[in-house]
């Protein structure tokens, strides 16, 4: 159900679809899409676009890609960029499995953000989560050799089953945390989830890998 907050946001404004991806399959040209080529990010389940308009803000010099299943919560987040200043940000709506798939370019990336993604915390439900091995595997495509891939979670299980699957595809993401998380890191743009779960007291989760140069083998899915 839409809460009346989000109705204003059913309907946007040129400038707002000028931030916002017309839906497709086909591959994107980023460096098309920007007008440049610059060093970029990108946010996957971007929600109400609280991180990647502030990062965007921050860094005029990178151009960032976010994506989002929930078209309302994309065209809040265009609402923010511009809010922000921000217009070295391109947002989607779509669903990030197929969307890494289809539509992102090869080596693309110097940055990846995965935070608090959905969670599916019953034991039934795990298999519903997004970074499976084979998400990490597309992850590894569009990822420059060198690029981060940052994760969060409050939900101790979901980190720690990344941390497996991560050590099911040896040689492609390095992790830099020497224990392979940390709990409570500082951040300096939080985002809506991370707010409310640390305001509940929440220890969150965080894991940080390295892309390596290593070439991502055929994907078998
Ligand atoms: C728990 S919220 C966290 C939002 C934001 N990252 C934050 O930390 O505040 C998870 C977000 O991921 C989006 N999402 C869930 N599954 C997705 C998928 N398969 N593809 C793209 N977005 C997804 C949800 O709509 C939601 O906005």
């Amino acid at each position: 159900m839409t809460s009346p907050a989000m109705r204003r946001y059913r309907t946007t404004t040129s400038a707002e679809d000028s931030l916002i991806g017309a839906a497709g399959d086909d591959r994107l040209d980023l460096t098309a899409l920007f007008g440049r080529s610059a060093p970029r990010r990108l946010e996957i389940g971007c929600g109400h676009g609280e991180f990647v308009s502030q990062m965007a803000q921050a860094h005029p010099g990178h151009d960032f890609v976010g994506l989002e299943i929930d078209r309302l919560r994309v065209n809040k987040c265009a609402h923010k960029c511009l809010k922000l200043g921000a217009a070295n940000v391109r947002l989607y709506a779509g669903e990030a499995d197929e969307f890494v798939r289809l539509r992102l370019p090869d080596a693309a990336f110097e940055r990846i953000y995965i935070l608090f993604p959905d969670p599916w915390p019953k034991a039934a439900h795990r298999r519903r989560r997004l970074v499976n091995r084979g998400f990490l595997l597309e992850l590894a495509r569009v990822a420059a050799p060198g690029c981060t891939f940052v994760f969060a979670s409050d939900t101790h299980n979901y980190a720690m089953q990344v941390l497996s699957n991560v050590s099911t595809i040896p040689g492609l993401w390095r992790s830099l945390h020497p224990t392979g998380y940390k709990v409570d890191v500082p951040v300096r743009f939080e985002t809506v989830f991370e707010r409310h779960k640390r305001a509940e007291g929440c220890t969150i989760v965080n894991l940080r890998f390295e892309r390596t140069a290593e070439p991502v083998p055929t994907l078998v899915r």
